[in-house]
């Protein structure tokens, strides 16, 4: 088998990358080592900057996100119960829409499907060949055979667990990590949401956020202990837990409900330097991850593959090879603004265990400061809008 592009795993980079270069003529193939429930089953975040919505329709997959995403002009912080709201719109001339990633990769499984372009999944046993030759190549197990895929260029594409970055030599990475000491307790319940926009919730008892996928599917998380564990946090504990949090006011017009879904998830920044060695490519969360505080993680795999994408396009139109030289340069500078607001949204928000007095001021001071100036209001809603492409 050969295609130009071999893309490994089918996340929303994968399938984004995917759907850019079938637009642009480019052959690739992707190898998936789940199935598509399995990818599907994944609970992620909501949260779209224009720009990302952009490159989903430069991708042709935008019309049931338009059909039915919500688009929010603005957020709330509320601290000890109380609301401050982030008017994104008047701030910075922009707004966010709120569409779950899981929605987003189904339009991208089915416009991939609809074009009859390959995909693999269940692909076992996916290897890297060659990747700093001419001819580099991937083999996998599927339906009990080996196979084999040679291709130009692969574009790792399979998240933080998957065999990419590990295929690069370790003295060939930078790695900078920063593991926060707790975790996001989320759940999904279809219950109409309270709150018209989102809202980031400081509190003496922790973090809590209340979003939503739609008028009557709401996403909800409480911080939570790392060694705590899903079995200890019954639907009444948790409702209970993020009542308080919230405060009473919206506690008050809550409808609570059974969840549908219910998970932890550590917090961590993570990033790989550089983004390329060889002909392979990383993107998305392969090469970084983000703590979810600022919604960046989808959005940065969006632009990362924007700029593969031209990269790409660039190098089959016979630009050279300058704009796949500059891609990882390109893609990173990016990454570290959106990993420094992830990082400052998280530090802001969350108690930390066994935070020391000095911190604690600095963080109450940050926040009463955020409350009374319009600056550094438009600070935020510029990073959190996202910064252009
Ligand atoms: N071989 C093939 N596929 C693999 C392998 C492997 N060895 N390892 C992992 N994969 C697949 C996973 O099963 C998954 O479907 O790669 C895919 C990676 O998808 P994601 O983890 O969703 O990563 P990405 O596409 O970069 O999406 C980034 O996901 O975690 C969020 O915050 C993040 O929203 C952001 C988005
Ligand atoms: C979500 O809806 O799951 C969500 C929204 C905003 C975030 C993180 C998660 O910052």
């Amino acid at each position: 088998m050969r295609a130009q592009v071999a893309i490994i795993g089918a996340g929303p980079a994968g399938l984004l990358l995917g759907q850019l270069l079938y637009k642009a003529g480019i052959d690739a193939v992707i190898l998936e080592q789940r199935s598509p429930d399995y990818v599907l089953g994944r609970i992620r975040a909501g949260v779209l900057e224009q720009g990302t919505v952009d490159v989903l329709d430069l991708a042709g997959v935008g019309d049931r996100l338009h059909a039915n995403a919500l688009p929010h002009d603005g957020f709330e912080i509320g601290a000890n119960g109380r609301q401050h709201r982030i008017q994104l719109k008047e701030l910075v001339g922009k707004v966010v829409t709120v569409y779950g990633q899981t929605e987003v990769t189904r339009d991208l499984m089915e416009a991939r499907a609809a074009c009859g372009a390959p995909s693999i999944y269940e692909a076992e046993s996916v290897e890297l060949h060659d990747i700093t030759s001419a001819c580099p190549s991937v083999t996998f197990v599927h339906n009990g055979e080996k196979r084999r895929l040679e291709c130009d260029f692969m574009a790792g594409c399979d998240g933080y667990h998957g065999v990419s970055r590990r295929s690069i030599p370790a003295d060939a990475l930078s790695i900078f990590e920063r593991v926060y000491p707790f975790g996001w307790l989320g759940v999904l319940a279809d219950v109409p949401p309270a709150w018209d926009e989102l809202i980031y919730a400081d509190s003496d008892r922790g973090f809590a956020l209340a979003s939503m996928r739609s008028a009557t599917r709401v996403r909800c998380y409480v911080q939570c202990s790392l060694t705590d564990k899903v079995e200890q946090w019954s639907d009444d504990r948790f409702w209970d837990e993020f009542k308080l949090r919230v405060g009473p006011e919206v506690a008050a017009r809550m409808t609570t409900g059974p969840s549908i879904e219910k998970s932890i998830a550590p917090l961590r920044s993570f990033v790989a330097e550089p983004m390329r060695y060889g002909q392979l490519f990383l993107a998305g969360d392969a090469a970084h991850i983000v703590p979810p505080t600022g919604a960046k993680g989808l959005n940065l795999a969006a632009s990362d593959v924007f700029y593969l994408y031209e990269a790409l396009t660039g190098y089959y139109k016979g630009d050279s090879r300058a704009a796949l030289d500059h891609y990882s340069g390109r893609a990173l500078r990016r990454v570290w603004q959106a990993v420094r607001f992830s990082w400052w949204m998280t530090s802001l928000l969350h108690r930390f265990p066994g935070e020391d007095p000095f911190t604690s001021r600095v963080r109450v001071a940050d926040l009463q400061y955020l409350f009374g100036s319009e600056s550094a209001q438009r600070t935020l809603a510029e990073n959190y809008v996202g910064l252009p492409l």
